[in-house]
């Protein structure tokens, strides 16, 4: 039985404030999240919608060094930026806040103490390098050194971004302070830290027994980690931005931003609730409150797991009753990446295309990363505007209301008798209203889309197999009941479209001359009275042309040689060496034949290769790029003479080579056909 609850706390990741929202943020976190609340909206439900910025943070803090100013200043400028953005493509929150409010620090301090005084957590000393010129303790990305995998030299002190192995900063050979160039010492640090193990039972009876239902991308990460066993996690860090640890003995740290941040949450509710003269605890604290998180797949294990934890310590709060995370979209075949620019970002496409949020909005869901990544194209926004939007939905409404207006004066005419085709599409109209809400309430967007953009195809036929153009000629009364039940669709429409195209809604009861009727309203064939009057037609979508989408290509293509130009100038060649030097290098074929994950090692897999001189253990830092399985019996290239290197207490001998593209994604150098293992290549 569907437990029924009082009311919804609808959250959606707060995203940092250090750049810009694109399509990759609307496609995976605020679109969906924005049609579930309008929804719930629509059909009468007690919600709230919070979003936020995410103000803390080493990138950050880093950010500002690089442009010389401070972190607010940072902050301050992206805040209203992304809060814009939000509010142009009509995502509609209750409140969008940001996490370097006062409330917010203090909420989140006391949150901390909490759980402090409750003996909540554990206190555990570590080395950790110190800038002695700069008087800091250094955050993993403030490091850079060599990578001991694979010899970048610009490795940082969390991850090697040449050959994608993450590291910890005392792996790095050579590792030196970006603040100062100095190489940095270790020092004892104290830190906090969240006893994960110890939730680890709790968290496998709460999701992988009570939580099946989560969407299999979803319930798939939480398993993996949990079964990879959990480690107690640091909530404080030794930095200067961000909410000050609120015990004595932690002077100069700050909270952990993931620790912060989620409760970011319950600060924005505050804030609104105090706005609004209302209690925020109960859409945080009652069992009759459904939360629902919307987030991207990078965020799973800090909501599913890392979050609830910390609300379970507390212990006065709810828990998420879903968290229906999306997978990635990528742009035109590629990977969206901000620092290379692949993106469409918001404010940019509504310079271009001005009015068009909803087809945006539109397309994007209709191309949602649900269960797997998804891509998208110029081309398929322009397929999807002209021949759906504008060829099904669009027409259909604009036929009715001009033809309203040519033979009745604009005024919905009084039907005659329903003929039998007619009592059909009544029945099938009937029939939607539930079958969208199911799917959205079990987070198909899709799916839901697919089928409000059904009603419309059951308006557009059946004005055209009705021919009213026709019917006038001879038989008035007839025409006048198509007319009016055409006109009925139109606001079926414009209540069942209204989560996903909220701005066309508004329009297409602007042009009905209504009010935004309620969900429970839809599927019924009588909600306009005869002799209403209509308002003007105005065109709801507009073909978009082809020079227009052109345009949009050749500005990616600029932006990819753009990037190639950059690679070839920051990825020079390296300098000439010698036959000699190279002849050192001894590379020979072999097969990989057996591969596993390293536990607690994300990015490592630990492989036994068969150079054809021994059978040997090598580490690569490919576990993001290949599953062991699909790996084994691979040829491959390996070079052998590299000295032995101890990682993660496993000692690797040699090194498999590896092409990489400037979007990260690695490919095995291997033999053209199959070879004798121990093949020198040369
Ligand atoms: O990944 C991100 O962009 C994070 N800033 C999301 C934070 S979600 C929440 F916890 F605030
Ligand atoms: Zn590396």
């Amino acid at each position: 039985m569907t437990k029924h609850f009082k009311r919804y706390t609808v959250t959606s990741a707060l995203p940092y404030a250090n750049g810009a929202i694109h399509i990759g943020h609307l496609a995976g976190v605020y679109v969906p999240a924005d049609i579930y609340v309008r929804y719930l909206r629509s059909i009468g439900e007690d919600v709230i919608f919070i979003g936020g910025s995410d103000e803390h943070g080493v990138p950050i803090t880093i950010k500002a060094r690089q442009e010389g100013v401070t972190p607010q200043d940072v902050v301050d400028r992206f805040h209203y930026i992304i809060k814009k953005s939000f509010e142009d493509f009509g995502i509609s929150f209750d409140i969008y806040s940001r996490t370097s409010n006062a409330i917010h620090h203090e909420t989140a301090s006391d949150f901390f103490l909490k759980l402090y005084n409750d003996g909540k957590f554990i206190e555990q000393t570590t080395e950790q390098y110190y800038d002695e010129e700069a008087k800091q303790f250094l955050a993993d990305r403030y490091i850079i050194g060599t990578c001991p995998l694979c010899n970048n030299e610009k490795a940082y002190g969390d991850q090697c971004e040449s050959c994608g192995s993450s590291l910890n900063a005392t792996d790095l050979i050579n590792p030196k302070s970006t603040l100062s160039g100095n190489t940095p010492v270790l020092k004892v640090t104290k830190h906090w830290y969240l006893p994960l193990d110890q939730y680890e039972n709790w968290l496998k009876e709460w999701i992988l027994e009570g939580h099946k239902e989560w969407k299999s991308n979803v319930y798939g990460q939480c398993k993996s980690w949990i079964d990879q066993g959990l480690q107690p996690r640091a909530v404080t860090r030794d930095l200067d931005w961000g909410v000050k640890v609120p015990v004595e003995e932690a002077e100069g740290k700050v909270l952990y931003v993931w620790f912060d941040a989620p409760i970011g949450y319950i600060s924005a509710t505050k804030e609104w609730a105090k706005q609004k003269g209302k209690d925020w605890e109960p859409y945080w604290k009652e069992q009759d409150t459904k939360m629902v998180h919307f987030i991207g797949k990078d965020n799973i294990v800090f909501h599913c797991i890392i979050f609830p934890a910390m609300l379970k310590a507390e212990g006065s709060y709810i828990l998420p009753d879903n968290v229906p995370a999306n997978e990635f979209l990528n742009l035109e075949n590629d990977k969206i990446s901000t620092s290379r620019n692949w993106a469409v970002w918001l404010h940019e496409y509504l310079e271009d295309f001005p009015g068009k949020q909803d087809v945006l909005r539109y397309a994007l869901c209709a191309n949602a990363p649900e269960a797997k990544d998804n891509n998208f194209t110029w081309k398929d926004i322009q397929d999807r505007n002209n021949n759906e939007l504008l060829a099904i939905f669009g027409n259909f409404v604009n036929r009715t209301v001009v033809l309203t207006h040519k033979y009745f004066e604009g005024r919905v005419p009084e039907p005659a008798e329903w003929t039998k085709s007619d009592r059909e599409v009544i029945e099938e109209l009937a029939f939607y209203p539930e079958k969208i809400s199911k799917s959205i309430e079990n987070y198909r967007f899709r799916e839901a889309l697919n089928e409000m953009m059904n009603v419309a195809r059951l308006g557009n036929k059946y004005l055209t197999d009705q021919e009213p153009w026709k019917t006038i000629k001879t038989d008035e009364k007839r025409t006048k009941t198509i007319l009016n039940l055409s006109l009925q669709i139109c606001v079926n429409l414009s209540i069942l479209c209204e989560p996903f195209l909220p701005f066309s809604a508004k329009k297409l009861c602007e042009i009905l001359n209504i009010e935004q009727q309620t969900w429970k309203k839809a599927g019924n064939g009588d909600l306009l009275k005869p002799e209403h009057p209509l308002n003007p037609a105005q065109f709801l979508f507009e073909k978009i042309e082809d020079d227009a989408i052109e345009y949009q290509i050749k500005k990616l293509q600029d932006t990819k040689k753009a990037n190639e130009a950059i690679e070839a100038v920051v990825n020079p060649m390296k300098p000439i060496i010698s036959f000699e030097d190279f002849a050192q290098c001894d590379i020979r074929v072999g097969t990989i034949l057996e591969a596993e994950r390293i536990p607690k090692a994300k990015k490592l897999l630990k492989l036994q290769v068969d150079t054809g001189i021994d059978k040997r253990t090598i580490i690569s830092g490919i576990a993001e790029h290949f599953e062991p399985e699909q790996i084994i019996g691979k040829q491959v290239s390996v070079l052998v003479n590299l000295a032995p290197k101890a990682l993660r207490g496993i000692e690797s001998e040699g090194m498999i080579l590896l092409g990489e593209d400037h979007d990260g994604k690695l490919v095995f150098v291997i033999p053209e056909t199959k070879i004798n293992n121990g093949s020198e290549i040369k």
